[in-house]
């Protein structure tokens, strides 16, 4: 069997031709979605994914907002510039760029933002709704696995579905909304002990490490749905994820490419949390 594999570009961008529509709805009733993204040192990474996440905006009709600040920075500073962004009417999403520098609390910061404009979905209480059913901002990468998942034709109720990664952006979260789903789900992480005899079981992988290779052809059933979160370079400098997609291909039922998989999505979902941001205004 040769894997269906899920375009994730193309749905991409029929999710923000849908933000699109919205957001010009929207602008009739005079509000213009607006996200604020703050960016602290100059991570070179960093910089890139502020940069696509600003041009998205602007393609889908959002306005958007660049803060950049030197890495001296300090975090007071900082949380005063998110409490008068919370305070911003024009402002419905607010992103801080991670990794922050050394100096500062991550979570600290994170937890300054308002969280009806928590867009990334990091806030303890957007944490807290995903766990609890309540309504809430989800973290964009796993909200756009759970929309890939949405687009074929794939019922998650009593499937096993495998996470391998337990970080708080994606391989929680992500547990979560396949739970949500009726999944069965099981998290494996650094320590586990043996990986393969959990994937083999699984009906759905989401590989979220950060390291090539971690899912290869021998540790898949046949037929299985494989999601791939990584975003690593190979020895040739190429882009490749987590999953060995030349040999994980001929097993799986659908794989998603890197790149063009899940990694389009991510920027995407944030576009849907700030136009929902936004939305959620003009019903108060
Ligand atoms: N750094 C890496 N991924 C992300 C993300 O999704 N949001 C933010 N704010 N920082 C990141």
């Amino acid at each position: 069997m040769t894997a269906q594999r899920i375009d994730g570009n193309a749905l991409s961008l029929k999710l923000r031709a849908d933000v699109s529509r919205r957001t010009a709805a929207l602008k009739v009733k005079g509000i213009t979605p607006g996200l604020a993204v703050i960016l602290v040192g100059e991570n070179p990474a960093s910089q890139v994914y502020v940069r696509n996440k600003v041009k998205a905006c602007a393609d889908s009709g959002l306005h958007s907002v660049l803060e950049k600040y030197p890495d001296t920075l300090n975090e007071a500073d900082l949380l005063d510039r998110i409490e008068a962004l919370n305070q911003d009417d024009s402002i419905h999403g607010i992103l801080v760029q991670l990794p922050l520098p050394a100096q500062m609390d991550a979570q600290r910061v994170i937890e300054a933002i308002s969280p009806a404009k928590d867009v990334d979905g990091f806030h303890i209480a957007s944490a807290g709704a995903l766990m609890t059913g309540m309504p809430g901002f989800w973290p964009c990468t796993p909200y756009g696995c759970m929309k890939i998942l949405e687009s074929i034709p794939y019922d998650l109720k009593g499937k096993h579905a495998v996470v391998i990664g337990r970080s708080n952006i994606v391989g929680k979260p992500m547990a979560l909304m396949l739970l949500k789903k009726n999944a069965t789900v099981t998290i494996c992480h650094s320590a586990t002990q043996d990986l393969k005899a959990m994937t083999l079981q699984a009906d759905v992988i989401v590989a979220a490490v950060g390291q090539r290779n971690v899912v290869t052809a021998d540790m898949v059933k046949p037929g299985a749905v494989v999601l791939d979160v990584g975003m690593n370079r190979n020895d040739e400098g190429k882009l490749c994820g987590d999953v060995d997609f030349v040999g994980v291909e001929q097993i799986a039922s659908y794989i998603t490419p890197v790149p063009g998989g899940v990694g389009p999505m991510t920027i995407t979902m944030l576009l849907v949390n700030t136009l929902e941001a936004a939305e959620r205004t003009s019903q108060s």
